[in-house]
């Protein structure tokens, strides 16, 4: 009991003098912690005649609730005292400006590529996806491509050491979003309409005008009596709501092995109108892709029957859209993730 009553007095008076949290949980510790010294005053509560336990017990809890109460007393007294000198030495400039989070753009391609997609999507046509590695066949067989065909060669296309199966030959990263054409006419027959935007690969020295990755979109419409016609109606149409003025399309003959007849197609330059001028090299258009009635060959591997069916399909380089639409004079910039060039978009 003795040293119930010293603990008490000794610590109620050490708890006066303190003037910090941090000496007021060392001081709390070394007294009523858990290891403290009331739990060793209470390790001879067994050494006691049986009738003394019960009284001493009760002083020791009163003596714990006691310094426990006068503990968190003193604690909210500290607290209250550090509060007021912070308040009193720190200040705060509600005025200041704020730090400005960075705050990202969309890529100029995927921009484009979302505003074509929608004015396709206006017109009826669907946005089909297709693999970037693609198998020989795909990418060239089923397109009317044949084997002594230069694209064909090592020197332009990236070949996987590996074979797509038996039918469909090595398989190679696709060089255009043609490949999609067959395999769209296979899943869904026909009528169709789709468009393809997606990247494309080529083995080739890069330079402000070449890169080895870059993006096109396909078109493809297979129904019954369809003319070119049609597909210039839907180019002008397109060009003219993507640019937000009046826009013509001219064919030229141009030869690609998935298309007969086929077509290289410009457009009246946006700058000069036709005019002529430096942008257009003075002949008043712009050349814009390759397209042409879809071959009768293309036709039979999406499993459709050309006497039933006609289709007309094009392809253009979205990458070189977005550097005309922008005055951007350096392919490289686009797959550069350089801010300084990202962020004026
Ligand atoms: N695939 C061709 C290329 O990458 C572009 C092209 C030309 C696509 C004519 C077509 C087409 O669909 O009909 O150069």
């Amino acid at each position: 009991m003795d040293k119930l009553n010293i603990l008490l007095d000794s610590t109620l008076s050490a708890l006066k003098k303190l003037t910090t949290l941090t000496t007021l949980s060392d001081l709390e510790t070394k007294t009523i912690g858990r290891k403290g010294e009331l739990t060793e005053i209470l390790k001879t509560l067994k050494d006691l005649p049986e009738d003394q336990r019960k009284e001493f017990g009760q002083a020791a809890n009163e003596t714990k609730k006691t310094l426990e109460t006068a503990f968190a007393e003193k604690r909210s007294e500290l607290e209250t005292i550090e509060m007021n000198k912070k308040l009193e030495t720190e200040t705060c400039d509600i005025t200041e400006p704020g730090i400005k989070p960075k705050v990202g753009s969309v890529h100029p391609l995927s921009k484009v590529q979302w505003e074509v997609e929608n004015i396709f999507s206006q017109m009826g046509f669907s946005i089909m996806d297709g693999p970037e590695i693609e198998s020989e066949y795909y990418n060239f067989e089923g397109l009317n491509i044949p084997s002594y065909h230069p694209a064909r060669d090592m020197q332009d296309t990236f070949f996987i050491d590996k074979q797509a199966d038996e039918k469909h030959g090595r398989l190679v990263l696709r060089t255009h979003t043609s490949p999609v054409q067959v395999r769209t006419m296979q899943k869904y027959g026909a009528p169709l309409r789709i468009i393809v935007p997606g990247r494309v690969f080529r083995y080739e020295a890069t330079d402000a005008s070449h890169d080895t990755t870059f993006d096109q979109v396909e078109g493809l419409l297979v129904d019954k009596n369809i003319s070119l016609a049609h597909l210039k109606g839907v180019l002008e149409e397109f060009l003219t709501r993507l640019f937000g003025k009046k826009v013509t399309v001219r064919f030229r003959p141009g030869y690609f092995p998935f298309v007969e007849p086929g077509l290289e197609v410009d457009f009246s330059c946006l700058l000069c109108e036709g005019k002529g001028c430096r942008v257009c090299k003075h002949s008043g258009w712009l050349e814009f892709m390759g397209a042409g009635m879809v071959h009768e060959n293309v036709l039979k591997a999406g499993g459709i029957d050309p006497s039933v069916y006609q289709g007309w399909a094009f392809g253009f380089g979205l990458t070189r859209l977005v550097m005309m639409r922008y005055g951007i004079d350096d392919i490289r910039l686009l797959k550069s993730s350089d801010p300084r060039f990202l962020q004026q978009f």
